[in-house]
């Protein structure tokens, strides 16, 4: 059975105090027996004191991007062992606003994939289609050669350290969510591709998060797919609340 896993992107929101503050709520107000794994992704100059935070707790913290060198000449850039030194336990990589606002290719998001992996961090690798491309029943060929490009030829051990998540990118940040019949069936495509590159018990093993729009109202359902193992949260999981309310839904 795989468990449950709800992680709450803070995207470019909140000051330093700001997400402690939310990180306190969350600690403070996580019910004992949740039984989903809870995670939250705040900015990266806010993680170390979001760690220290939630340090102990039953919530972990993670990264939204990194970068594949270690160190060097890369202005701007933060490596897997900063992030670590930080208190970051994975990394996002791939996220539809860097793939499409920032332009990060499929090869780029592969090689930070690897480090994060080489250097002992989880990773949740976002995929998605664009509503062009869903409009030109282009879903899954979209999903297939982000997949592909993301794990092909990785060693099986590898993928237990690696979460997918399904974000179309017309449901992110637009109200609009997949139905629950959109999502499962992405999720189950997906599913099916990775049996073929892998095996049946990395595909059955492989935890894929559902993200775009997820609300504490639509969460349950879409969480209640076979094939959905929880929640990418963006805006709702700016609110302790409203991201409880989600989590309560796995
Ligand atoms: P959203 O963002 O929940 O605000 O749609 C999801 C995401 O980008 O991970």
């Amino acid at each position: 059975m795989r468990k449950p896993y709800v992680a709450g992107n803070w995207k470019m929101n909140k000051t330093i105090p700001e997400c402690v503050t939310l990180a306190i709520e969350l600690r403070e107000k996580l019910p004992k027996d949740t039984k989903a794994a809870v995670a939250v992704i705040p900015q990266f100059l806010a993680l170390p004191k979001v760690a220290e935070v939630l340090r102990g707790s039953a919530i972990g913290v993670g990264a939204q991007d990194v970068y594949f060198e270690k160190n060097g000449a890369f202005t701007g850039e933060i490596s897997c062992e900063m992030l670590k030194d930080a208190g970051a336990a994975f990394a996002l990589v791939g996220h539809s606003e860097r793939r499409h606002v920032i332009g990060e290719t499929d090869a780029i998001v592969r090689k930070k994939l690897e480090a994060l992996l080489k250097s002992g961090l989880e990773v949740i690798l976002c995929i998605g289609e664009k509503l062009e491309e869903r409009e030109a029943g282009k879903t899954q060929e979209r999903l297939s050669i982000q997949t592909r490009a993301g794990l092909e030829g990785l060693a099986k051990a590898d993928l237990a350290g690696v979460t997918l998540a399904y974000e179309p990118v017309w449901a992110i940040g637009t109200g609009k969510t997949a139905s629950t019949a959109q999502a499962e069936e992405a999720h189950q495509f997906i599913r099916g591709l990775v049996e073929e590159l892998f095996d049946k018990s990395v595909a059955q093993s492989l935890r894929i998060q559902y993200g775009g729009s997820v609300k504490a109202d639509n969460a349950a359902e879409l969480m209640g797919q076979p094939n959905v193992d929880g929640a990418l949260v963006g805006g709702a999981s700016l609110v302790a609340d409203s991201f409880l309310g989600i989590v309560k839904g796995a």
